[in-house]
């Protein structure tokens, strides 16, 4: 048991452990060799974002796949700057602001009991924008130092680390997620089993707000080496809003309204806005 600890610890976060266990700092960035029970465990039940559960010996398993290591290392390292950045971003831009309007009220006349998640929340800009639209809203986000700056600037509103496609959120809980700029750094091939962690926290009923940077099928990421004078290694994925339109049916959240922005001078490619409701 022991040596599964440590392969869970080495490889991501190890959640519910058998009790006895001593506690211990929950990522490590060096993997231990897999002992043999793991590995088994690993072939059987790894899922598309690297989820790993054994219902039988009562503990749970989170493996990380290194795109998610490697955007939370690049958001810690510029999280400060992040917050300077996007403070005043929301008021140069009416049509983001009309959707979040537009999307609030839709959550808050659905009559629907859950709070809202922001997921991949980053330092709470939107979160925070939510809650002063009247939602009951709380942020996740993956990286360390983009949730303390948020519970920082808004210490008014629970933030709390997670990840999107493994969302410590009971089922059928929420009567939103949004997921704001945040699908942009999971690769195209893992967006239906993150689709599938939406839709399994929100009530039927409950809508999901989409915003991330249009491309094509095929098209290479973009990829950032450096960003406010801090080496990072980030991919950014742009998805045609067609595509995720399809998935999203195909997931059981079909959309129900979409806009389209072109390119502005500063930005390198159009932006979409999906709002979707659970079947
Ligand atoms: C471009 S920022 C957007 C932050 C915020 N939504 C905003 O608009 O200011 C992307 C955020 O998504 C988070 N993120 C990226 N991939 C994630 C994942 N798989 N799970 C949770 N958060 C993720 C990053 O840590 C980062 O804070």
């Amino acid at each position: 048991m022991l040596a599964v600890r440590d392969e869970a610890l080495a490889y991501g976060t190890a959640k519910a452990l058998p009790e006895g266990l001593p506690e211990g700092p929950s990522r490590f960035s060096a993997p231990l060799p897999l002992p043999e029970a793991t590995r088994q465990v690993r072939a059987a039940r790894v899922a598309p974002e690297g989820r790993c559960r054994s219902q039988g010996l009562g503990w749970l398993v989170v493996i990380e796949p290194p795109y998610v290591r490697v955007a939370r290392a690049a958001y810690d390292a510029m999280a400060e700057d992040y917050v300077d950045f996007t403070r005043h971003s929301l008021a140069g831009k009416p049509f983001e602001r009309a959707m979040l309007a537009s999307y609030a009220e839709l959550v808050r006349t659905s009559g629907l009991p859950g709070p809202v998640a922001e997921v991949g929340c980053g330092t709470g800009r939107i979160t925070a924008h939510l809650h002063a639209l009247g939602l009951d809203v709380f942020g996740v986000d993956l990286s360390p130092g983009m949730i303390a700056v948020a519970r920082r600037d808004h210490p008014h509103i629970r933030f709390e680390e997670g990840r999107l496609a493994a969302l410590d959120i009971a089922d059928e809980s929420l009567s939103g997620v949004v997921a704001w700029y945040s699908i942009i750094h999971t690769p195209p091939e893992e967006h239906p089993a993150v689709l599938a962690e939406f839709h399994r926290v929100l009530a039927p009923g409950g809508h999901l707000l989409l915003a991330f940077q249009v491309g094509q099928a095929g098209d290479e990421p973009f990829h950032l080496a450096e960003a406010f004078g801090h080496q990072v290694a980030l991919d950014f994925h742009r998805v045609s809003p067609d595509h995720l339109t399809r998935l999203l049916a195909d997931a059981g959240v079909p959309v129900i309204a979409r806009l389209l922005c072109e390119r502005e001078e500063s930005e390198r490619t159009p932006q979409a806005y999906l709002v979707a409701r659970k079947r």
